[in-house]
């Protein structure tokens, strides 16, 4: 169980730790290593995504969906639930409980926009 509360220290840390453990998964890994190629870049993008969406802060400024509009053959539930795994990992090593469950309960809800957005098909 983790100690660390919301701000934007504590989100850098987190996503630090858990795109460490993506970057080193089986599955995710060789998704991920391929298609990012600034790694400081990514982090700290996502770190403004986490603070944007936790703290209101309005730091980030991006279009997830066609992100990973790009990846789509990616985006199938196998990884969502994958992704949400270590997630959840990550959030209840380094957070404090109820911060952790905020966090988690978050990604679950923008998991799943984010399945039904990639998972359209244009008509031919
Ligand atoms: C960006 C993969 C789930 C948030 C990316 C990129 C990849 C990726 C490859 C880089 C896009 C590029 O080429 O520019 C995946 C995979 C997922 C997943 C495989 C699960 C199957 C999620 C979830 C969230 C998320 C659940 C949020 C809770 C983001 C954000 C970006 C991003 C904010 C940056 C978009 C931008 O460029 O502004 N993701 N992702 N991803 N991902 Fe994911």
């Amino acid at each position: 169980m983790g100690n660390l509360t919301l701000d934007d220290a504590a989100l850098k840390q987190l996503v630090d730790a858990f795109y460490a453990r993506v970057r080193a998964d089986e599955v995710l890994g060789p998704i991920f290593n391929p298609a990012i190629g600034d790694w400081g870049e990514h982090l700290e993008k996502l770190t403004a995504f986490w603070s944007s969406v936790m703290l209101s802060s309005g730091r980030y400024k991006g279009q997830p969906v066609p992100a990973h509009l790009k990846h789509r053959d990616h985006m199938n539930p196998a990884n969502f639930d994958r992704w949400l795994g270590l997630w959840c990992e990550v959030t209840g090593e380094l957070m404090q409980p109820d911060v952790a469950a905020q966090l988690q309960a978050k990604a679950e809800r923008i998991a799943e926009s984010l399945q039904l957005a990639t998972s359209f098909r244009m008509p031919p």
